[in-house]
């Protein structure tokens, strides 16, 4: 449950690259966690938890798991391109416990400027306590600061939990499109969902 209305709020801290495009603060969780901006000091923590997910789930769809380089290398360039990555902190020290991001949607095309793709992941342990509806509630303000008109979730068909998250969220199933992938010897149903942010004309 979300409780950004009653919860004490910190201000964002500047990450050092001058990343992000964080302009309001985030709340700050009053279940035990925070919001923040990413640091490259979290990478090991964002690895963890992709890499579990990677190896026990079909949210993602490679078996490869990731390098630390890799996963800093996307982080940078997150950064250098000024979109956010979000984690989600344990408190007190109980390192990273989730983590959300957008990018660009369909290789970054000009006429998707106005669109983003986001993920979303929280570490095994820490599931269904809400921090993945916090992290991407503070995904879509991130997404509207941004002059962003439409934020695009992407979902295996198996994954209830995501689906579910997504739509109390307000977002909205636009496409089914089965056997589009494949990992542990089945296909996989992608489902798609998006979230129209404002009603502004396109620019
Ligand atoms: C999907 C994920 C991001 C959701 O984050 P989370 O912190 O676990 O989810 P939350 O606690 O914020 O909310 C989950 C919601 O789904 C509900 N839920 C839990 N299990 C469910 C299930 N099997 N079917 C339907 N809904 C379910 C919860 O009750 C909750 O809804 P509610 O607030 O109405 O009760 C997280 O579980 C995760 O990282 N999973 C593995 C990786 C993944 O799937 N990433 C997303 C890729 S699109």
């Amino acid at each position: 449950m979300l409780r950004s209305a009653d919860a004490p709020m910190r201000p964002l801290a500047a990450s050092p690259a001058g990343g992000g495009t964080c302009v309001s603060p985030l709340p700050s969780h009053q279940s035990g966690w925070v919001l923040r901006m990413a640091e490259e000091a979290d990478t090991a923590g964002i690895l963890a938890i992709l890499n579990d997910v990677i190896a026990t789930t079909t949210a993602v769809y490679t078996d490869r798991l990731e390098t630390l380089e890799e996963r800093l290398a996307w982080l940078r360039h997150r950064r250098a391109l000024g979109y956010p990555v979000l984690v989600a902190e344990g408190l007190p020290g109980d390192g990273i416990i989730g983590f959300a991001s957008f990018g660009d949607f369909r290789g970054g095309w000009a006429g998707f400027r106005n669109t983003v793709e986001h993920s979303v992941h929280v570490r095994a342990d820490a599931r269904g306590r809400g921090v993945g509806q916090t992290l991407v509630a503070a995904l879509i303000e991130q997404a509207r600061a941004a002059g962003k008109h439409v934020l695009v979730a992407s979902v295996d068909a198996s994954n209830e939990r995501s689906l579910h998250m997504h739509e109390k969220l307000g977002f909205r199933r636009v496409a089914h499109m089965p056997q589009v992938g494949c990992k542990f010897g089945r296909w996989l149903d992608l489902v798609m969902l998006q979230m129209v942010l404002g009603d502004e004309p396109p620019t």
